[in-house]
């Protein structure tokens, strides 16, 4: 894989965004999950700031409603095409304009507003969010899949139409307000942190026995199903790290991982002079929410202070890559290179799904990741996608074959 190109660095325009006083219009993309609420209560303290244009969900046609009412949007969509008739009754009485299914969802992401929060989970985000890319939108990118799965393609298309793109998982907006994007020569090494998640202490026979409740409980952060199980796997982390690659434009020797089971420090930057450079914060995601919908500038967000001499004590451990497989298999797809980052995405959807669903066990997670790897490679399914339809080519055959294999596993 080559080196990526520094779509941070990229960004680091001096100018605002929206000129002058100006309401930024925003487009929120999954509006009724953990990112997409968490970005309302942003808004809903700041009204004067921003004005909702479109908000979209995938089925939860009642919150959406209500936030589209709340919120005045313009447009409301939802992806599942059978939700529409839901959707328009729970708005008749407004001018909110209903619509759904993944044309509407693109078209959403292609308004001509100033920012769009891609919150979705998974690769199913992957094509609206690319269509703000390609208008040259001001991009928040919660949704890290997209990077995971289609990274030279969709920075490509980031770079082409001069899109701005403002990291928001939390370790990666910590790196993003840390990098010191003039003195990119002198950074030594990206360091993520990530919290061990809810099984960071547990040996492999008690993870084997896990159930979905006991592996979304997650010890500090409170995020939607399929994060959550990835956290408890360190699948998150590993798609963390691939994600900074392509954010950042390191060398992959340059990403390291170091578990800090407080989640106060989200991330640093380590320069050659010997300075190592972190942001700290409370673990609630409206922290790098508000930094990205505020940036170049600040706003007041409500996240609990930091107290230090509370916590009184922040502690690191290095990963255990035995007990938790599914990091090193990221770390193995960012080696690869090739089409791996978009199977192994697409086999951890499939596998946290069937998790979820009581299918599999949580140990099922990572084993199914690395045999649909294996296999799509001995059907010689390496190269790297060259565009759009390859990725979602690529993505349907990893989906395909972890499928399979759930059904060969399933209990
Ligand atoms: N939560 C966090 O703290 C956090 C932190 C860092 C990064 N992220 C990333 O942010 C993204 C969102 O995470 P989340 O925790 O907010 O997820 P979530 O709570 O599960 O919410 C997902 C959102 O996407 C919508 N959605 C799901 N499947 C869809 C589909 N097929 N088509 C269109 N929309 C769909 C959901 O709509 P319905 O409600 O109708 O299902 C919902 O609005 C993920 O990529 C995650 O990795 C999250």
């Amino acid at each position: 894989m080559s080196a990526a190109i520094n779509a941070a660095q990229l960004d680091a325009r001096e100018e605002p965004v929206v000129a002058g006083d100006a309401p930024r219009s925003i487009c929120l993309l999954g509006s009724t999950g953990s990112i997409g609420t968490s970005t309302l209560d942003i808004v809903a303290r700041d009204r004067d700031r921003f004005q909702v244009d479109a908000l979209t969900a995938n089925s939860n046609v009642e919150l959406l409603a209500s936030q589209a009412r709340e919120f005045g949007a313009r447009v409301a969509v939802v992806a599942d095409p059978d939700k529409y008739a839901d959707l328009k009754d729970a708005l008749s009485g407004t001018d909110i304009e209903a619509a759904a299914g993944p044309d509407a969802l693109r078209e959403a992401a292609a308004r001509d507003n100033d920012f769009v929060m891609a919150a979705i989970v998974g690769a199913a985000g992957l094509e609206p969010t690319l269509t703000a890319a390609k208008r040259g939108a001001c991009v928040a990118l919660a949704n890290k899949e997209c990077l995971v799965s289609a990274g030279t393609v969709f920075l490509e298309a980031v770079r082409k139409a001069d899109a701005t793109l403002l990291p928001v998982d939390s370790e990666h907006n910590a790196i993003f307000q840390v990098l010191e994007t003039e003195n990119h020569e002198a950074v030594e090494k990206i360091i993520l942190t990530a919290s061990g998640g809810p099984f960071r202490t547990w040996d492999k026979d008690r993870m084997a026995a896990a159930t979905p409740a006991e592996a979304v409980a997650h010890p500090n952060w409170s995020m939607g199903a399929k994060i959550s199980v990835d956290s408890a796997t360190l699948m998150n982390k590993g798609l963390e790290v691939i994600e900074a690659f392509y954010l950042f434009g390191v060398e992959t020797g340059q990403l390291d991982v170091i578990v800090h089971p407080q989640s106060v420090i989200h991330s640093m930057v380590s320069y050659t002079d010997g300075s190592v450079l972190a942001q700290l914060g409370s673990p609630d995601m409206r922290t790098p929410i508000a930094h990205t919908m505020a940036w170049p500038s600040r706003m007041a967000a409500p996240s609990p202070r930091l107290d230090l001499a509370e916590i009184a004590q922040l502690t690191f451990e290095a990963p255990d890559l035995e007990r938790f497989p599914a990091l090193r298999l990221c770390l193995a797809a960012l080696q690869s290179g090739g089409a791996a980052p978009t199977l192994l995405n697409a086999a951890n959807e499939v596998g946290v799904a069937a998790f979820l669903a009581e299918k599999i066990g949580f140990l099922d997670i990572a084993a199914i990741v690395e045999e649909t790897m294996s296999r799509a490679a001995s059907q010689g399914l390496t190269a790297a996608p060259s565009g759009l339809d390859e990725v979602l080519m690529l993505d349907r055959t990893g989906r395909a074959i972890a499928e399979e294999l759930v059904t060969a596993r399933r209990r």
